[in-house]
């Protein structure tokens, strides 16, 4: 696919559904007693990956567009799929759900595409394996495939643990609140700093018992949980991507509409702020338990910064779009702290720096993030997304400021999280 330049950007975009929120709802909804609605609901190929393992499961799910019914059978409802579980491409899927399988009296395989099976998984494996679940990596390399064999038919429970995980992950802590739910007494997980709490919130919006003290969240066992009417805020991941588009080209003023702005999830905010984004939050308002904005973007003369420590888990999705924006300030951006970018769809420390450096970016990367000195033109290039969606919508941004034509090879893969989001984009060129 190939971008070109453009001489502003106006109007307004809404943005679809929050995808780790979107997976929360269908997993929590299929877990509960009655129906729960979602709308708003993320149809990126992630989330239905989600759907369609849990219609393995045993769960009824009608999908109509954004508006997703589902007929939860309780904790304890789920059946034994017939055959693989096929996670596709998405991370979130597979280690929360392995938090759930735990759970069940009988045995799951779960599997995916090619990214799928790099990502490490021992991060799940270990603690589950503390809570006495049978995990395995079939091919022994603590990725996926991973066979789960859970609780026994004698449905003897999971042990309760207090783990501290190594990674300020919300994936691997979501993963071990879900087994929380089948264990005999309280489980803890602590992490170095907060990751995203879209579980602890929606658990509890369901009705489990989830506490939260500094960066130690608690579970109670065996909640009653009941289905919910959900509506999933805008995605502040997908919500970068114009941030950054109406901050860097020239003549630009942008209304994004719908934007979730939970704090855990909010550091692309504050970043663009301390590099002098004109940026201003409007209709200020909440939907189950998660506060939402418009965000109105104007251009802006931005300079470098220097992002590390505790704010990372909170912007870790969007790092590559931070990476394109620094190359438009003035002065040095030093990222650090974020080794675990090498862990993503594609090691996306690697994979910006090669692209940055074809656009003829001032770009190095370092153990654990990247050195971008900024206010060098960039100019188009063949770009590599390596299937990773983000990467893909990262330099469809940058092209917009860029000379030349940038042609992004594998441009189809942002269907993963933003399926329109080339219209989208496309849609506020002047
Ligand atoms: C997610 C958590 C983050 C994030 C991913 C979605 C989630 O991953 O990068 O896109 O929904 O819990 P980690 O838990 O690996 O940091």
């Amino acid at each position: 696919m190939i971008f070109t330049k453009t001489s502003g950007l106006a109007g307004e975009v809404t943005i679809p559904g929050d995808k780790s929120i979107s997976h929360r709802a269908i997993m929590l909804g299929a877990l509960s007693s009655g129906t729960t609605e979602i709308t708003n609901f993320l149809q990126g190929a992630d989330c239905l990956s989600t759907i369609d393992c849990f219609r393995k499961l045993g769960i009824s799910i009608e999908q109509k567009g954004t508006s997703v019914r589902i007929t939860g059978r309780g904790l304890h409802g789920l059946s034994a799929p017939s055959s693989v579980l096929d996670v596709g491409n998405s991370g979130t899927t597979t280690r929360l759900i392995s938090g759930i399988l735990a759970g069940q009296p009988f045995e799951t395989v779960l599997n995916g595409d090619a990214s799928i099976q790099k990502r490490p998984m021992k991060r799940i494996m270990e603690p589950l394996s503390m809570m006495g679940v049978n995990i395995d990596s079939i091919k022994g390399n603590g990725c996926a495939p991973l066979r789960i064999r859970g609780t026994g038919d004698s449905g003897t429970l999971l042990k309760g643990i207090s783990y501290t995980s190594k990674v300020a992950s919300a994936q691997v802590k979501s993963c071990i609140l879900f087994a929380g739910m089948y264990a005999d007494g309280p489980t803890s997980v602590t992490e170095p700093y907060l990751s995203r709490n879209h579980s602890e919130i929606m658990m509890n919006y369901f009705g489990a018992s989830v506490r939260t003290e500094g960066t130690t969240v608690t579970i109670l066992p065996e909640p009653k949980l009941c289905g919910q009417r959900v509506h999933v805020p805008g995605d502040i991941s997908s919500a970068a991507y114009f941030i950054a588009a109406g901050l860097i080209v020239p003549g630009s003023e942008i209304l994004i509409r719908n934007v979730g702005i939970n704090p855990t999830r909010d550091g692309i905010l504050k970043v663009v702020r301390t590099m002098g984004a004109d940026i201003t939050l409007l209709n200020v308002s909440t939907d189950n338990g998660e506060p939402t904005a418009d965000l109105l973007v104007k251009t802006s003369t931005l300079k470098g910064t220097s992002i590390q420590g505790e704010i990372i888990p909170t912007l870790i999705d969007e790092i590559p779009i931070l990476a394109v924006l620094a190359c438009f300030a003035e002065g040095t951006t030093v990222i650090r702290d974020a080794e675990e970018l090498k862990v993503k769809e594609s090691n996306r420390i690697d994979v910006m720096v090669q692209n940055l450096k074809a656009m003829g970016a001032d770009i190095e990367a370092t153990k654990d993030g990247m050195i971008i000195r900024g206010g060098r033109p960039l100019h188009g290039a063949v770009i590599d997304s390596h299937l990773d969606h983000r990467i893909a919508m990262s330099f469809a941004v940058a092209s917009l400021a860029s000379d030349g034509e940038t042609r992004i090879q594998g441009a189809d893969c942002v269907n993963i999280s933003y399926p329109d989001f080339y219209e989208d984009l496309n849609r506020l060129r002047k």
